[in-house]
């Protein structure tokens, strides 16, 4: 290394001439940059784009807006005496922009020790997030690594654990976000679960705590690096993703179309997009969407679609528990998470999945004061051994916990069923609704026509000369009386009963009402979610 400059050269350094040095210091800047650059090397480079994959710096370009990165760290080497330790130590931090919104970015370079997290790699994840916190920006990790980096023992899994402290602390106060981009394995994965949303691609990334390897030894399972935790399982059976790409930089681009939808941290408001889409523009096919017979599915989808603004939206675990939607979108330019039954997945009930699914989301909005919007059609929990057996007693609570603790603008719409205790679970008006509607056809009861006929008549039908005629009948009359909105409505459980067509300008009109809420619950430290 270069000697520093003795006084008498100062003038002469100021002036630009390092002649007089062993080294000149401008030249090994750049070497040092060009260093950095490489990470692992050109070899291990070429080898990570043979995989389909990208480097740690091209994720990061795809990420941010052109230009906008600033890197933090780039000459850290992992702790040791060899000074041609890769620089970076297999971890590219720094802070940029998207659509000109401040984020703070790790983004884990596998050409380096494959990726693995030692102390100096942790302290430079620990040093972006301590900075995201700070400044009230976003956090986003980009995860390629082989867990704890072997060699450095218990200080890396101390490093881990610095890591998943600031994911703790930071939970509710910054939203994280995750991309997993290669294999995750072991303490790899828990940051990300920590997060708020992860994101994996097809066929390039894996997210288990142990390995094929290991679980062959353990369990004599034989299992693929997909069949164990590719991003399809992750995605649809384990719920782990909440975002499942064909490839990194559709990835990558879901990433930055979820921030547009996120406030920057717990006290800033989302962005406002401004759209053309009027606010009072009626949908008359929302007239037609809810078919006649009550036990026929339709698409909730489409009726998200045709009141958003501009019918666009994006999904939240699109995959996993598709017997409930989760989704952000916007109404008067403004984010909403909406929640909402899918009557064509199992009629669309409650069941473990779905609870615990849009439990987390309803938390995630009003961590992050984004109203909630929620349709509802829920013909009530899922019966049998096997969903009891798993707890959906202690699942189920979950969601009701979510709605009852949030005290953000609580919209909900019925546009057909909600019966028995999911009637209270979807965001009632007895959980701090704060505008809640139905639609005409609504049938809001105890349980459905069938079921209660069958258990208050049930002496009367078998003694009945025609019991088919009389089930009919019973059952017409339960409908008038019961299974419709007005019971709801007359007692003020529902402030209104309107038109589906005029559901958008409806809402639109509520969120407004609403933009001044204050809500909050008892101090208290922290609730007791049964997790
Ligand atoms: C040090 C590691 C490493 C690690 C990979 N490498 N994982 N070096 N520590 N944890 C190195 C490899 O030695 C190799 O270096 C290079 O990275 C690329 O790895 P490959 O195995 O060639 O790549 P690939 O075939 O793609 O397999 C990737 C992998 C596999 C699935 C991640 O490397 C693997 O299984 N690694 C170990 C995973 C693991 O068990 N980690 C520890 C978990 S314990 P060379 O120089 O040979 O190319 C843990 C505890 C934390 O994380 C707990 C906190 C709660």
């Amino acid at each position: 290394p270069a000697r520093p400059p003795a006084r008498d050269t100062v003038p002469r350094v100021l002036a630009g001439d390092y002649s007089h040095l062993a080294v000149d210091p401008l030249a090994r800047l750049e070497q040092m940059r060009a260093r950095a650059a490489l990470g692992g090397g050109e070899a291990r480079i070429a080898q990570q784009h043979a995989k389909g994959k990208l480097t740690a710096r091209e994720r990061i370009d795809l990420l941010l807006d052109d230009g906008s990165f600033t890197e933090l760290g780039a000459f850290v080497t992992a702790r040791s005496d060899d000074l041609g330790a890769p620089l970076g130590d297999g971890v590219v931090t720094g802070f940029g922009r998207i659509d000109g919104r401040l984020v703070y970015v790790f983004s884990q370079d596998f050409t380096v020790f494959g990726g693995s997290l030692a102390e100096a790699h942790a302290e430079k994840i620990c040093k972006v997030m301590d900075l995201a916190v700070r400044n009230g920006a976003p956090i986003i990790g980009l995860n390629d690594s082989g867990g704890a980096r072997i060699q450095e023992g218990v200080v890396s899994l101390g490093g881990y654990a610095d890591v998943f402290l600031r994911n703790v602390l930071a939970s509710g106060v910054v939203p994280q976000l995750s991309a997993i981009l290669g294999p995750c394995a072991g303490g790899a994965v828990y940051s990300p679960a920590i997060t708020d949303f992860v994101a994996m691609v097809r066929d390039t990334s894996y997210l288990f705590v142990t390995g094929p390897d290991v679980t062959r030894t353990v369990t004599h399972e034989e299992v693929t690096f997909d069949e164990l935790g590719g991003a399809d399982v992750h995605a649809t059976r384990s719920g782990v993703a909440h975002f499942e790409s064909a490839d990194e930089p559709a990835c990558l681009a879901l990433l930055r179309t979820l921030a547009g939808y996120l406030p920057s941290n717990n006290l800033d408001p989302a962005p406002v997009v401004p759209t053309d889409d009027p606010v009072e523009r009626a949908d008359p096919e929302l007239d037609a969407v809810v078919p006649a017979a009550p036990s026929k599915p339709y698409d909730m989808r489409e009726v998200i679609r045709r009141v958003v603004d501009d019918g666009a939206s994006l999904e939240v675990h699109e995959g996993w528990a598709r017997n409930i939607l989760c989704a952000f979108a916007r109404l008067d330019g403004r984010t909403v998470g909406v929640v909402a039954q899918q009557p064509l997945v199992l009629a669309g009930v409650l069941d473990i999945d779905a609870s615990v699914k849009a439990a987390r989301f309803v938390r995630f909005c009003d961590a992050f004061n984004i109203p909630l919007v929620t349709f509802v059609d829920v013909p009530g929990f899922l019966p049998g051994t096997d969903q009891e057996h798993r707890g959906i007693i202690r699942n189920g609570a979950k969601l009701l916990y979510a709605y009852a603790e949030a005290t953000v603008p609580k919209l909900t719409v019925i546009t057909r069923k909600a019966y028995g205790g999911a009637y209270d679970v979807m965001s009632s008006k007895h959980l701090r609704g704060d505008w809640n509607v139905a639609w005409p056809g609504a049938e809001i009861a105890v349980m459905g026509p069938e079921g209660a006929v069958n258990i208050l008549h049930r002496a009367e039908l078998a003694a009945a000369a025609d019991p088919e005629a009389r089930r009919r009948e019973l059952v017409r009359d339960y409908v008038e009386r019961f299974a419709n909105p007005y019971v709801a409505a007359s007692r003020g459980y529902l402030d209104d009963v309107i038109e589906p067509h005029e559901t958008r300008p409806r809402l639109i009109a509520a969120l407004r009402s609403l933009a001044g809420k204050r809500d909050a619950n008892p101090r208290k430290k922290h609730g007791n979610i049964p997790l």
